[in-house]
């Protein structure tokens, strides 16, 4: 199989006949929506999840359902022990290593932990161990225009609270990065650079090692939104040399209300905490607290054990298939959305074209609102997502303010992405147009 871009593939793509055996570890693949086989375009929004899952989460609360840390008794070992293999799996799975890796309710949670755990250390918390995170006015904080609003707003007020200032890297008219500016953005005054590494919308590929090697040259810190790479491409934050990266358990076949952060380890033992409360300290009197290194640090309260557990056993499920398999079949099945959709009359494909995207597409049908386009696809038993997909500057940046957006995942077939294209090509004449 060629890939989009052109270029021989190296890996091989998952097989037809694998992907339908896959299928079959996913129930919720069997309904049935307005009479018709579901077929599901929308895991950019949330994954489907394997059985393995969710019975890893039953197994623990009937085996093993315990507060972690803190028991002397059997369950709560046995709890602890999962809780921490899980991590070693997930931080694997990355490429980093277990103490490198917190645990919080998703990538929105993640990102506002550095952002707040930052303006502590604005406020002097941390004391010179932390001195090398103040930010204040002069500063700069370097975000792009594709950022989904969870790799946005936690900057914005970033921002606002230490007064310094955001700046952007802006979207050509196809909504391209423009790295050329790159070198004039990231300058003497920039703290801090966060970047999405998968668009959410467009599903381009940004080029971080740009990114990294500009903000090293000027000591600022790299923040990787990796919502959307870790569930579809092999990823490795030691070989992207990030300082952060910000993931979301539920778009990997993982269960909601879990997510992680990646960290150096020298980083992250040397920030301030964001959430404080129990299972974070060494040393409590009634004036002050001692904090545990990282992650214990950055992990107050009773955890989502059930939840770590779910995470890791999906992480095991996607390396057992092989990451670089599933990147190569879903680019495949991105092509065949981004060709089959860019050839229909009255539909707009956004994105650069010729380049390598994950499976991700938006688009619009021409006079049809998108949430109408979606009502449509839904009739016929398609979930996509319509909407601005929580990054609105990137529409604005497009000139239009919703799309309709395709997305994959290891499980949807080549026949899901045709009955799409067959589908929307029948919008317009379904509503006049
Ligand atoms: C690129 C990107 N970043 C961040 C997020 C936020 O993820 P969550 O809502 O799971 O925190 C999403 C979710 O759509 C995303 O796609």
């Amino acid at each position: 199989m060629q890939t989009v871009t052109g270029h021989p593939e190296t890996t091989e793509a998952l097989s037809q006949a694998e992907v339908a055996r896959i299928k079959a570890d996913f129930e919720i693949l069997e309904h049935q929506v307005n009479g018709t086989e579901l077929i599901y375009l929308d895991s950019g929004a949330t994954s489907q999840k394997p059985r393995c899952v969710y019975e890893a989460e039953q197994h623990y609360y009937e085996n093993a359902n315990s507060a972690v840390h803190r028991g002397a008794h059997t369950l709560a070992v046995e709890a602890t022990d999962i809780f921490e293999q899980a991590r070693e799996t997930v931080a694997k799975f990355i490429g980093a290593r277990s103490n490198e890796l917190v645990w919080t309710s998703n990538a929105t949670e993640a990102l506002n932990l550095i952002s707040y755990s930052l303006s502590n250390a604005s406020l002097g918390r941390g004391g010179e161990s932390s001195a090398r995170f103040r930010i204040g006015a002069g500063d700069e904080i370097l975000v792009t225009e594709i950022e989904h609003h969870a790799n946005l707003i936690p900057w914005q007020e970033l921002a606002f609270r230490t007064g310094a200032t955001l700046r952007y890297v802006p979207v050509d008219e196809h909504g391209a990065l423009r790295y050329e500016l790159l070198d004039e953005l990231i300058n003497e005054k920039t703290k801090l650079v966060a970047f999405t590494h998968v668009s959410n919308v467009l599903g381009t590929i940004t080029d971080v090692a740009r990114f990294v090697t500009a903000a090293r040259k000027v000591g600022a810190l790299t923040v990787l939104d990796g919502c959307q790479s870790v569930p579809h491409m092999p990823v490795d934050v030691k070989a992207l040399d990030v300082d952060f990266m910000a993931f979301s358990g539920h778009k990997m076949l993982g269960p909601t209300g879990i997510g992680g952060l990646y960290g150096r380890a020298e980083l992250l033992d040397a920030m301030p905490p964001f959430l404080t409360g129990g299972s974070m300290i060494t040393v409590v009197d009634m004036e002050h607290a001692e904090f545990l290194p990282s992650p214990q640090r950055f992990e107050a309260g009773t955890q989502r054990i059930a939840q770590v557990h779910g995470l890791a056993t999906a992480a095991s499920y996607l390396d057992e298939i092989g990451m670089d398999r599933i990147a190569a079949w879903e680019e495949h099945l991105g092509a065949m959305l981004f060709e089959g959709l860019s050839k229909l009359e009255g539909v707009r494909v956004f994105g650069p074209s010729g380049i390598k995207r994950i499976g991700t597409v938006p688009f619009e049908v021409i006079g049809v609102h998108p949430h109408d386009v979606g009502q449509f696809l839904d009739s016929r038993g398609i979930a996509v997502r319509v909407g601005h997909h929580c990054a609105q500057p990137l529409h604005r940046a497009l000139g239009v303010s919703a799309t309709t957006r395709a997305s994959t995942y290891l499980y949807n077939t080549e026949q899901d992405v045709t009955a799409l294209i067959e589908a929307v090509a029948s919008v317009r004449e379904y509503f006049g147009v």
